[in-house]
């Protein structure tokens, strides 16, 4: 009775078409013909969409959309959120028909990071073709790719995804940092019941755009570093240098979208078939190479 992937993540932007021309040219997915011009859907596989990018007052993320894999595992989850006293918001029909899904909900977490709960693989029925030429995105069952999140009560968030929504520890590091608290910050990598090394993450970092990052993956490493010369070509802000992460393995670089938060685009993520044979890590090195950040302005 869990959560099995990332569906979809929710953005505003006072920018539509930077966020356009971001997406399509550098990211390499393909905007979906939609009647409302408020709005721009991405597609980066068999799904309608799994950005939904709004026009608004201001750059940052809204919400993340974690799925169930069925009706009976959602209506579970849903239940368990009640008996806990979480703030369920049932969506209406049309909220339900935007979202492509057959089933939602809304909440947060503790500290206050928006969630879509929902349920039904809902297909567009039409090929994905990558506008920049990418062959395909990692997605599948596994769903697109991982949320990392703020938080500032890290023990008790982490605890809301793993008794409420079903996820199970991946990895957890400890960051340290001059002037910064003895014990380190905490981030906490969590996997879902898909294969995925972790869809959600929780880190006790501030992030005003209300989000540190989401991840989108490739087949290749070819793929990863076209896509980094595409970004450099269209003088998108390079967040981290190329590098092999210690806890997924994935090869990665990381950029600035128009709104605030980074990308990581990546290749080779560890997958995991049976959770019940894996032992949790804890990582006291962050990468096994690269990954050298510019926080930037
Ligand atoms: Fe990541």
């Amino acid at each position: 009775m869990a959560v099995r992937s990332l569906a979809y993540i929710r953005v505003e932007t006072r920018d539509l078409a930077a966020w356009r021309s971001f997406a399509e040219g550098v990211v390499g997915a393909a905007a979906t013909p939609d009647s409302n011009e408020e709005r721009l859907l991405l597609r980066l596989d068999g799904r309608p969409w799994r950005f939904c990018i709004e026009k608004g007052e201001q750059d940052r993320y809204l919400c993340a959309g974690l799925e169930c894999p069925d009706e009976a595992q959602w209506q579970a989850t849903v239940d368990r959120l009640a008996k806990a006293g979480v703030a369920l918001e049932q969506a209406d029909a049309a909220t339900i028909a935007q979202r492509h899904v057959r089933g939602m909900v809304s909440l947060a977490d503790p500290a206050g990071n928006r969630i879509e709960l929902v349920w039904g693989n809902v297909v567009a029925g039409t090929p994905f073709v990558s506008p920049a030429g990418v062959p395909a995105f990692v997605t599948g069952e596994m769903g697109f790719g991982h949320v990392v999140v703020p938080t500032n009560c890290y023990d008790e968030t982490r605890r809301f995804y793993k008794e409420l929504l079903g996820f199970g520890d991946s990895d957890e590091m400890r960051v340290f940092f001059p002037g910064g608290p003895e014990q380190g910050l905490g981030m906490s990598f969590m996997h879902a019941t898909g294969p995925r090394h972790h869809t959600v993450a929780v880190g006790e970092f501030p992030a005003p755009s209300g989000l540190i990052h989401t991840m989108v993956e490739v087949p290749s490493i070819d793929d990863v570093g076209l896509a980094l010369d595409r970004a450099q070509a269209a003088g998108v802000h390079i967040s981290s240098t190329l590098g092999r992460h210690t806890n997924d393995k994935m090869i990665s670089f990381y950029m600035r979208t128009p709104s605030g938060f980074d990308i990581e685009f990546g290749c080779g993520g560890a997958q995991t078939a049976d959770w019940t044979t894996v032992t949790p890590t804890f990582t006291i090195k962050e990468d096994l190479w690269g990954h050298t950040w510019d926080f930037g302005t």
